[in-house]
């Protein structure tokens, strides 16, 4: 399936109605906390687009199923799948690995770990649990890790109550120019 932006962003527009379970933010007040810290950490339109979309599996699939099938184990794999053919590796590539990067962190930063959401606890075992140390050390070897690194970080921030100083229509419109600028500097 060939994804345009029309298509993501009436994906998102649904989301400022979903909540994932154990989580207080809608999927769109989420997606706009992430996108808002990546900006104010200077990070790059691709990884600042990555942090915006990378729960794009998750939106794709509460808007295709009924929430008791959302699958926590895939949400991330199918992310990278829909969005690399659009805005390439820079933003897939964080998007697929944000999953493995929480399990990473889980296993190396238990400080980290407890201040994790009661959802994202609760799905750790399911997507894999704790990484052995050579899965570890291969992680770290990979071009995309420090990326996905930073955007898990934000993931877990990017959970606030209270935290969306947008109107939803307003936060489409910030994610459609960001998409628009990234789609300006990414040959596919
Ligand atoms: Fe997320």
């Amino acid at each position: 399936m060939q994804w345009q932006t029309p298509q993501i962003l009436g994906l998102y527009q649904q989301a400022a109605r979903h909540v994932l379970p154990g989580e207080r933010v809608t999927l769109l007040a989420h997606a706009w906390q992430c996108g808002r810290l990546a900006e104010k950490s200077g990070a790059p339109e691709k990884l600042q687009l990555a942090g915006w979309l990378h729960d794009i599996g998750h939106v794709w699939t509460m808007a295709h199923h009924p929430p008791e099938d959302a699958d926590p184990i895939g949400h991330a794999a199918l992310g990278g799948q829909l969005l690399e053919p659009l805005f390439g590796q820079a933003v897939s590539e964080p998007v697929r690995l944000h999953v493995m990067a929480k399990r990473y962190l889980f296993t190396t930063r238990g400080a980290h770990a407890r201040k994790l959401s009661e959802q994202a606890q609760r799905s750790l075992a399911l997507q894999g649990g704790l990484l052995t140390e050579e899965e570890c050390e291969a992680f770290e070897k990979h071009p995309y890790f420090a990326d996905a690194i930073q955007l898990r970080v934000w993931d877990d921030l990017g959970k606030k109550e209270g935290w969306f100083e947008a109107t939803p229509q307003d936060a489409l419109d910030q994610l459609q120019a960001l998409i628009r600028a990234v789609q300006a500097t990414t040959v596919t």
